[in-house]
């Protein structure tokens, strides 16, 4: 098959959450099973072409939109994993402060991508089976494709599949961007793109993809219910063929801690010394204490709501009457980074914040920290629950979507489950995870086992990249190209 994707962000050229490690390692996993992946995105601030040995098309294209004509360089490339790469550029549209903006021109620039993305595969002379798109930027797709705003022979039999990554990003502006957008005025109906009186961009794209996804099981079940459907578990129940539930995998070759270069030491299940010694250099470089023996509680996410930060912050005085070390990486809402700023220097000697968001840190956090913690509001999928597992890393999760479909709460012995689970949105309820996680991390056989039994969790693409092609399949990819 000829898989294409097109998103906002993919790793290594752009990287603002999760959807950017998804798209890069699922687009591999789909080539390792020996399909051609093609992916187009747009050439965001801070990507160097040359960085990355990509070659500039001689001729630009020309896409109209929003009543103007944008000029788009394509830049073109291969990955060492085989991934064909597309990143579009117009310094106008896409190159902004960050890569999701609150311009007023917000879903022009994301409209802009998916024409400009279908009209170079529709000149590309080469047929595309699927055409993958991810949350609201891309969620045109289908939309374009099914009222044939751009057409051609080569997307004829194309199937469009629209993966969910976070339900709480929706693409809701006001009506007067319709005709910009040059969707289709009848189709501002309740049954189409309307949205309590507004337009809504992911709408567009539920109700006319092939196939709609997202990243966990749990996730897929939880958002037909109107607590977690934000406003659309209504037209999520009534899609025809439902919303598949896929969960994610992560890169093993990039998060290995036997191989990764970025660790103070490496280690496996075999031999844990390199564990140690990544929590004595990552307890040093936070300029915390450097105790073996204390146990390290590492968050690592964007500082916002959904995560559940302002849990942790609300019982931190009394999780830190324990033995215990607090090191937070990440950054975000103003609110939680000062309280995180807060804490640090009220407990200088226990707690560590790193007000930064980096690739390289992240994977000595992983590596450094004996507990993880997740407690989250909501979570997709997640994917830092999978990635702590890797590096012999504990998490402590509360059961929702993919952290409910991938932690099993730890019976009191360790020997069976994989992380600390609690159920409701309550800090008291984290608090009490946290210290059972504390008192079992005084075990230190029974942690050790847990810690080596961690390390072989498959957290690869393999299972779910099959379930995706199987998906593409059953929607009409390749099967409608057949004879
Ligand atoms: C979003 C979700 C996260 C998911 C990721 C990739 O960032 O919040 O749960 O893992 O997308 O699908």
């Amino acid at each position: 098959m000829h898989v294409v994707f097109v998103a906002a962000e993919m790793v290594p050229f752009s990287k603002a959450g999760g959807l950017a490690d998804v798209v890069g390692s699922l687009s591999a996993a789909l080539v390792r099973a020996r399909h051609k992946v093609t992916v187009v995105l747009p050439l965001v601030a801070g990507i160097d072409p040359e960085a990355f040995s990509l070659a500039r098309r001689l001729l630009p294209v020309e896409v109209a939109l929003g009543g103007k004509t944008h000029r788009i360089e394509i830049f073109e490339g291969r990955l060492a994993s085989g991934v064909e790469v597309r990143v579009l550029r117009n310094e106008e549209m896409f190159e902004r402060d960050a890569i999701y903006t609150d311009d007023a021109d917000e879903p022009l620039r994301w409209g802009l991508l998916c024409k400009a993305a279908l009209f170079l595969l529709a000149h590309d002379g080469e047929a595309v089976d699927v055409v993958h798109s991810h949350d609201w930027h891309t969620a045109l797709i289908p939309y374009y494709l099914a009222h044939g705003v751009v057409s051609s022979p080569n997307l004829e039999a194309a199937a469009s599949i629209l993966t969910i990554h976070n339900l709480h990003h929706q693409g809701v502006f006001g009506s007067e961007m319709i005709d910009p957008l040059e969707l289709d005025r009848s189709r501002f109906v309740p049954e189409g793109f309307e949205f309590y009186g507004k337009l809504n961009v992911l709408k567009a794209g539920l109700v006319t993809a092939d196939g709609v996804t997202t990243v966990s099981p749990a996730y897929a079940r939880e958002i037909l219910e109107p607590e977690m459907g934000v406003g659309l578990d209504g037209v999520l129940r009534a899609l025809p063929e439902g919303v598949a539930g896929i969960l994610n995998g992560v890169d093993v070759d990039v998060w290995d801690p036997s191989t990764d270069m970025r660790l103070e030491a490496r280690y496996d299940a075999s031999d844990l010394s390199g564990k140690a010694a990544c929590k004595r250099s990552l307890q040093e470089d936070l300029g915390l204490p450097e105790r073996e023996r204390t146990p390290l509680v590492g968050l690592i996410a964007r500082l916002v709501p959904q995560k559940g930060v302002d849990l942790l912050l609300s019982i931190a005085p009394r999780l830190l009457r324990s033995d215990v070390q607090l090191a937070v990486l990440g950054t975000g809402d103003q609110g939680l980074e000062s309280g995180l700023e807060r804490l640090a220097s009220r407990y200088p000697d226990k707690v560590a914040f790193h007000k930064v968001f980096e690739e390289r840190l992240s994977h000595r956090f992983y590596a450094g920290c004996d507990l993880l913690a997740m407690p989250s509001r909501f979570e997709p999928c997640g994917l830092s629950q999978l990635i702590a597992m890797r590096y012999g890393t504990v998490p402590v999760v509360r059961h929702t979507g993919g952290l409910a479909d991938t932690v099993v709460d730890l019976d009191r012995d360790l020997e069976t489950g994989n992380g600390f689970v609690f159920g409701r949105i309550d800090a008291v309820e984290l608090l009490g995870a946290l210290l059972r996680g504390l008192a079992s991390y005084s075990s230190e056989q029974e942690w050790t086992g847990l810690v080596r039994r961690l390390l072989g969790t498959d957290v690869s693409w393999d299972r779910s990249a099959r379930r995706y092609l199987a998906l593409y399949q059953a929607r009409g990819g390749a099967t409608r190209a057949a004879p």
